[in-house]
């Protein structure tokens, strides 16, 4: 077979992969765990073709990207290409199910889906795991968007150990993630350059040692579907992540006036409304709330 389609979830992370222990590899300094995401997905083909193509072609929401653009992904598709040790370029057509600029993170879903998709037309049968450690490598969330449901990332020692498993199928607690878009400028620096900056600041080392405690209660959480004990954990982690970013040489200031706004707000609705609802961020301005289903239509009601 010579071509594939696959689809695949984005993801968020309830305690956040951030800071790298090895940049070639993308191992990170900490395991992390995360929800796969089922309404926002990247679906992608790949299409190998052993001559008649003088570049890898790659088509993303419609639009061809040019060689700066397409770079991250060659690189992906030369990975795939030395595993089988062929020569062949690649016509990739990849659409995302959401905006890129929604804050919700492509690079996950589409790594994910490109691994997948690019590994099957080439005819190699890999386990997940193994497309887990592969699909790492393109992007490091995207280990996580291998599996439905609750998935942790084990930061391991090295390419074979840095893998993702399932803690939980999607079925086993119906979690609503609502993103609050609070704005669509670009990122002035992506997670991929914030992950190397993670070690200049000086309170890495604290959120590194304060994990061990919040991946267990964020286990257990999910185990006994416990969103009072799940939430502190997840905006502790978010709010020690950004202290990071923020305490970072160069210094990385994602938040917008909008994003406290939101935070502040979020707080107010749990403590006066009684609303179960929590708050995390990624590597931008927007928020994303968690919470169950009986929430999410007074929650936008508020929102709106
Ligand atoms: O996979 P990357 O390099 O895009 O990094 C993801 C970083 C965060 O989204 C901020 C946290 C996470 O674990 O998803």
């Amino acid at each position: 077979m010579s071509k594939s389609t696959v689809r695949a979830g984005s993801n968020i992370a309830f305690i956040k992969y951030w800071g790298v222990a090895d940049a070639a590899l993308n191992l990170p300094l900490n395991n992390s765990i995360s929800m796969t995401l089922a309404e926002a997905h990247t679906t992608t083909t790949v299409e190998w073709h052993a001559e008649g193509l003088e570049t890898d072609e790659i088509t993303l929401d419609d639009k061809r990207l040019d060689v700066s653009a397409a770079a991250r992904l060659v690189n992906h598709l030369d990975r795939l290409r030395a595993l089988v040790g062929v020569d062949h370029r690649a016509r990739v057509v990849s659409r995302n199910n959401f905006p890129m600029a929604s804050g919700i993170a492509s690079s996950a879903s589409g790594f994910a889906a490109l691994t997948v998709a690019g590994a099957a037309a080439l005819g190699l049968d890999l386990d997940p795991t193994r497309l887990s450690a592969l699909a790492r490598r393109g992007s490091g969330s995207a280990s996580r968007s291998l599996f439905d449901g609750f998935v942790e990332w084990e930061k391991g020692v090295d390419d074979r150990s840095s893998v993702a498993h399932r803690l939980h199928p999607a079925s086993h607690w119906e979690l609503f993630d609502v993103v609050v878009v609070v704005s669509t400028a670009a990122k002035h620096v992506s997670s991929a350059g914030g992950h190397t900056l993670a070690s200049t600041s000086p309170l890495n080392a604290g959120r590194i040692a304060s994990l061990e405690t919040a991946l267990t209660t964020v286990r257990t959480a999910i185990d006994s579907r416990d969103l009072g004990l799940l939430g502190p954990v997840i905006e502790q982690d978010a709010l020690a992540m950004h202290s990071v970013m923020m305490t970072s040489t160069p210094s990385l200031l994602y938040w917008q006036p909008g994003t406290l706004e939101i935070l502040q707000a979020v707080r107010n609705w749990r403590e006066f409304d009684r609303l179960p609802v929590y708050f995390t961020i990624d590597a931008g301005p927007n928020v994303h709330l968690i919470c169950e289903g009986p929430t999410v239509k007074p929650l936008l009601a508020r929102l709106s």
